[in-house]
């Protein structure tokens, strides 16, 4: 048994390698990614392929090893050049992502070291670490200190995680399902559909509320709809609100609803995925009135915080409703009873085992301080009015609602055709142009564009670029066509 025992460790070591191959390793990654952060000014925003990333296929999982140039090779060229480029300062379609370069270091340093970040006795100090960053988003919320919250790994986990705890705190069981009213209106994210499907409450009646013309939920209509449904004998539990919708980036009446949630003792949650951050922006302060009001916000670090894909937050204003809805004991975790000076991130949400996502975060915070992530954000705002004001004025071209935040969106109306192929035929040249990359949205039946300015890396010089793609393809189009 001994020879065997050794025979396989010596195997198995490969699995630990040494200082002279993790520096070797560690210097070809670097170069990748140096590469790639310095070829970001020249590279597309969008690469159209035929192949699209096909030839990863060649990299099957085998028994051999194979060398990691090849692999960083391929990587290059099936990964990193097809499809959109999240990293480019050119992607202004759907919400952009970040990727902030010391999250990846702070990536690196969690999957080095490993913490297990769900459980306060196994990994207090990044589970401080975690809690001392929700406090931080709670106080921007003007959330109270006993306030708790999850670091998701996105929006639309957050925006479940909030369902359930609301369904727990309601006490809704299965039997209440086809009375338990839920209120959005149309420009909800779908992932608030998705939550309600997840959470079993498919049966439950969903109220979509009415929009003013600024396509934001309208509080009078709301509150119509929920005396109406108390008066049919129905139970409104959950208003869901979003602080920057996806389409347009609208904000909705926050105040007023938590007056109306109050009133009628509904579960108010706010989904301010892509728009929460924009509170470090002081300018826009006045606008976040209310939210504090709300019993949960969803934010999501991963849009407007620049953070690399996989980061959202729940905050969830009342610690017990919290624990109400996800907290388990098993026999297995006996041990960690005890251990409680914090709440542990597993006790709150449906994760057990989590990537420390807390030092992705923080890393970043720390070594740049707020001040930049203030200007970067006031800076979209900016940008996005900059564009929406010069596109309005150029011949032809319609836009959508004043954007309150860095969304906005436009169309081009011909005089002599349909409108909505013309839309769709540009956005297409946008996209196989591939510089900068748009998408496109319908609202109320018609085709728009949408311009999101998201990424800390987009700044005047993309705007000006895409103005004149823009420009230069309506010109293509119309002459092809006539
Ligand atoms: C307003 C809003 N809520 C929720 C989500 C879902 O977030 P995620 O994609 O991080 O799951 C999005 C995503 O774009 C969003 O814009």
């Amino acid at each position: 048994m001994i020879d065997k025992i050794r025979k396989l460790e010596k195997l198995s070591m490969l699995l630990d390698p040494g200082l002279s191959q993790r520096t070797k390793w560690n210097s070809k990654v670097l170069d990748y990614s140096n590469t790639f952060i310095n070829k970001l000014q020249t590279t597309k925003a969008f690469f159209y392929s035929d192949e699209n990333g096909k030839d990863i296929f060649n990299l099957d999982i085998e028994e051999k090893s194979t060398g990691l140039t090849s692999l960083l090779d391929s990587i290059t060229k099936n990964i990193d050049e097809v499809g959109i480029n999240p990293a480019s300062g050119g992607h202004m379609g759907y919400i952009p992502g970040g990727g902030l370069y010391p999250s990846a270091l702070g990536d690196f340093i969690a999957a080095v070291n490993n913490r297990y970040a769900g459980v306060f006795f196994a990994a207090p100090g990044a589970v401080r670490l975690e809690n001392m960053l929700i406090r931080w988003m709670c106080r921007l919320m003007g959330y109270p200190d006993e306030a708790t919250g999850n670091l998701t790994s996105g929006g639309s986990i957050a925006n479940l995680v909030a369902l359930v705890t609301a369904r727990e705190a309601h006490n809704i069981k299965a039997r209440d399902f086809d009375k338990s009213v839920i209120y959005l209106s149309e420009q909800a994210h779908h992932s608030v559909l998705k939550a309600i499907r997840i959470a079993g409450l498919s049966e439950a009646p969903i109220r979509y509320i009415p929009l003013d013309e600024k396509l934001r939920l309208s509080a009078n209509e709301l509150e119509k709809a929920i005396i109406k449904d108390k008066e049919n004998g129905l139970m409104p539990f959950f208003i869901n609100a979003s602080f920057g919708t996806t389409n347009t980036g609208a904000v909705d009446p926050i105040e007023s609803i938590a007056h109306i949630a109050i009133k009628h003792k509904l579960w108010f949650h706010v989904d301010a995925a892509y728009g929460g951050f924009f509170k470090l922006v002081t300018k826009l302060n006045s606008k976040f009135e209310g939210i504090q009001q709300a019993d949960s916000i969803t934010l999501d670090p991963h849009k407007t915080l620049f953070l690399p894909f996989g980061t959202g937050t729940i905050l969830i204003k009342n610690k017990e409703k919290s624990l109400k809805a996800f907290q388990y004991l098993a026999d297995y975790m006996q041990d960690t009873i005890d251990a409680d000076e914090e709440i542990s991130p597993a006790d709150i949400s449906p994760e057990q085992t989590k990537h420390f996502r807390g030092m992705r975060m923080w890393l970043p915070l720390k070594l740049f301080g707020l001040k930049p992530f203030r200007a970067a954000l006031e800076e979209k705002l900016y940008l996005t009015r900059y564009f929406y004001d010069k596109i309005k004025k150029i011949e032809g071209f319609e836009v959508g609602p004043e954007p309150e935040l860095s969304i906005a969106i436009f169309r081009y109306v011909p005089t002599n055709r349909k409108a909505d192929s013309f839309n769709e035929k540009l956005i297409k040249a946008i996209q196989k142009d591939g510089r900068i990359f748009l998408s496109s949205t319908n609202i109320n039946d018609v085709f728009w564009i949408r311009i999101a300015v998201v990424s800390f890396r987009t700044h005047l010089v993309h705007i000006e670029l895409l103005l004149d793609i823009i420009e230069e393809n309506v010109r293509k189009i119309s002459i092809e066509l006539n």
